[in-house]
């Protein structure tokens, strides 16, 4: 019988402007432009900071997808992840994450309490481990035992939040209907400048969700799913329908097979629709091997955050219907 040691692996892997309107690809296979990091929503914009830091000096994606998504975990103004994401129906904040590199390694975690960096817990299992996925209580074992630091994650703000939509609740909701933007998830694709690409998605999930509930954010191939070889791909908006098309993977399947992340991301959100007949808000973001760029989605307001050739933009998408 394996032992817990039997699953460790001892030591690491080495090693602006806002555009209003469809976002096409920029470059072609021909034109090949590298580094490039593309995340979900405004707080991409400075989670696409830090990790432009790792890339601009010839850093790896990886290190930089897992720094830039780290700075919307660390901040409390941002109410769907990490410190400060809104809570489930108990009160309690629950945090989902992955990570994924260029040659399918990836980690997970789900349903964690009380660690504010989830994504650096999920590269730990990714590296540390023989596993893909930790959750819950041994997730937050395994996190304690990496050093990861154990502290309070529910900000008064979000608290105060929670407890106006407990005094609000009413027998007809039973079904906890997401309130409009509280499961905007942080998607982030980086390719560095040795043509590496890598992703990582990270989550508070959606507010008010049963306690237990997890989404499509550490997932991998829903929320987030990279080949070196093809593409990387990551998911925003309500998971059930994110899992339910496997959106992410197949993204980058669509892309294996010649689609530009562009049509690619237009795909799954056309999937989405086809499979959800209630049209849940879902949103994607692709990044190639070549560095192009894609993003679709069905909300009125979804934006990425698009850094390339040294500039940090805010981008508008234009919704399917
Ligand atoms: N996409 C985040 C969630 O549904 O949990």
């Amino acid at each position: 019988m394996p032992t817990r040691r039997d699953f460790l692996i001892t030591g690491g892997i080495g090693l602006g402007a806002v555009v209003v309107g469809k976002h096409a690809a920029t470059a072609s296979p021909s034109n090949r432009t590298a580094p490039v990091v593309i995340s979900t929503w405004p707080h991409g914009i400075p989670a696409n900071e830090a990790a432009w830091k790792v890339l601009d000096s010839g850093g790896y994606a990886l290190d930089a997808v897992e720094a830039g998504v780290r700075v919307p975990e660390g901040d409390p103004e941002v109410m769907s992840v990490g410190y400060g994401g809104l809570p489930d129906e108990d009160g309690v904040v629950t945090l989902d994450s992955c990570i994924m590199d260029e040659k399918w390694r990836c980690g997970a975690v789900a349903f964690v309490r009380n660690f504010k960096h989830p994504v650096s817990i999920a590269r730990k299992v990714m590296e540390r481990t023989r596993h893909i996925l930790l959750v819950g209580e041994g997730a937050e074992k395994f996190a304690r035992m990496m050093g990861f630091q154990e502290e309070n994650l529910l900000t008064e703000a979000a608290r105060r939040r929670w407890l106006r939509w407990k005094a609000n609740l009413s027998e007809k909701d039973n079904l906890l209907p997401a309130v409009e933007g509280n499961h905007d998830t942080i998607g982030m694709v980086a390719l560095d400048t040795h043509y590496r690409l890598a992703g990582a998605c990270t989550t508070s999930g959606l507010s008010n969700k049963l306690h237990g509930r997890v989404g499509d954010s550490p997932i991998i191939g829903a929320g987030l799913y990279v080949d070196g070889e093809v593409g990387g791909a990551s998911a925003t908006g309500v998971g059930e329908a994110v899992i339910r098309t496997a959106g992410s993977f197949l993204i980058v399947e669509k892309m294996r097979e010649g689609m530009s992340p562009q049509e690619a991301c237009e795909e799954a959100i056309r999937r989405v629709m086809k499979m959800n007949p209630e049209n849940p808000h879902v949103a994607f973001i692709a990044l190639d091997k070549e560095g192009n760029i894609g993003a679709a989605t069905n909300y009125d307001k979804f934006q990425y955050a698009l850094y390339r050739d040294g500039t940090n933009s805010l981008h508008t998408v234009t919704p399917i219907r």
